[in-house]
């Protein structure tokens, strides 16, 4: 069995070095599993390619000193807009597993969204994140179990460890298609399980009658509901937000709801293959909350310039996924913190380059579309 690196291997400036490092750590089926979407992967290489499309309008000789990338995220001032999204099974990519992602993520002032499916017990990361002086966020990913009973003792550790919100994920009442961590054959190895599940009873499969669907009639006989979103209120003190969200419908429905904000995500594309692409679904859904609740985005972030296209088009805040992976899986904490250092720094650089000297002010930030479509979107202020 290889070594898992903790050192920093040297040459990588970028993101995408990150990802061609780690290809090369990782074996075949735990790639396809942490790095595959769902069917054709349309959405997957479209979230990437949709951040690239736009095009930044540079602005010159504007005052920058001063400036900084803090902003204020559910009544707390953080040091800038960048979450760890919510991943299953971090110790897939380094033993460290989430614990090492905790402590990269505090000590860079970036936000972490423990996944219910983590491989550390969430109290351990809790415990590792939140001595972090002038530290991001830290929030519990929730899919709400058949059981629950369960549900509720998992919502009670959150609330008893210290995270600051729950993150309901509404997109994957069933996982996608996964044609790429099929053919990998990929499973779970040893000692890697959904710790913070241990004890979690499966449902007693339906009685179907003969023709009925397996997926209808018994997977989804458990699926959450609206109404589930107001049991879930009604059994935390703690704000709720909704993850997966892309129809300005349902962003009405969640504020109706009590929601305390929404993360416009189509699950990485690990879910519905040709989903519309958050960049895309995003200004749309901005028109809809008008900022009544924080509205945060994640999906295909891979440069600093993006995180800033983002907060341009009404976003509050950026979560980022798989390359926090990669950045692990390169280096534990070390590759983690990497990974993060590098979106901020050119976040920052973006942001000088752009003459936008606080985030406030980055919806003024002039855009363009390279297809030149869609201009009414955006400001040319
Ligand atoms: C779980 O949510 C996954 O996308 O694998």
């Amino acid at each position: 069995m290889r070594t898992a690196p903790h050192d920093l291997p040297s040459g990588l400036a970028s993101l995408g070095d990150h990802e061609r490092y780690a290809r090369e750590v990782l074996d075949d089926p735990t790639w396809a599993y942490l790095f595959g979407a769902a069917a054709d992967e349309l959405t997957h290489g479209r979230n990437i390619e949709a951040w690239r499309e736009l095009e930044l309008i540079p602005r010159v000789l504007r005052p920058l000193a001063g400036g900084h990338t803090r902003i204020e995220l559910l009544g707390r001032e953080r040091p800038h807009p960048i979450l760890v999204a919510p991943m299953a099974f971090h110790r897939l990519a380094h033993p460290d597993g989430e614990l090492a992602t905790a402590l990269a993520a505090a000590a860079l002032g970036a936000g972490l969204v423990v996944s219910t499916q983590a491989s550390c017990r969430l109290e351990d990361v809790a415990g590792t994140f939140l001595p972090g002086e002038d530290r991001g966020p830290l929030w519990f990913q929730l899919y709400l179990q058949p059981d629950r009973a369960f549900t509720r003792d998992l919502v009670q550790r959150a609330e008893a460890a210290g995270y600051e919100a729950l993150v309901l994920t509404v997109d994957a009442p069933v996982q996608g298609a996964r044609d790429r961590e099929r053919r990998a054959g990929f499973r779970l190895p040893a000692g890697v399980r959904a710790v913070n599940l241990d004890g979690l009873r499966s449902p007693p499969p339906a009685t179907l009658p003969a023709a009925q669907s397996a997926l209808f009639d018994d997977l989804l006989l458990h699926a959450p509901t609206w109404d589930d979103v107001s049991w879930l209120r009604s059994v935390t003190r703690l704000p709720v937000l909704l993850k997966g969200v892309l129809h300005a419908d349902d962003a009405r429905l969640a504020i109706e709801h009590g929601i305390a904000g929404l993360i416009v995500s189509n699950h990485g594309g690990r879910t519905l293959d040709t989903a519309i692409t958050t960049a895309a679904a995003l200004p749309a859904l901005v028109e809809t909350v008008q900022g009544r609740v924080p509205l945060l985005v994640d999906g295909g972030i891979r440069r600093g310039s993006d995180v800033l296209k983002a907060m341009a088009l009404g976003a509050s805040a950026v979560l980022v996924g798989r390359p926090v992976l990669h950045g692990l899986a390169n280096a534990g904490a070390q590759g983690v913190a990497h990974v993060l250092r590098l979106l901020r720094d050119e976040l920052e650089i973006a942001m000088a380059l752009t003459g936008c000297r606080t985030l406030a002010d980055a919806g003024k930030v002039p855009m363009a579309t390279r297809a030149r479509k869609n201009q009414d979107f955006f400001n040319f202020s």
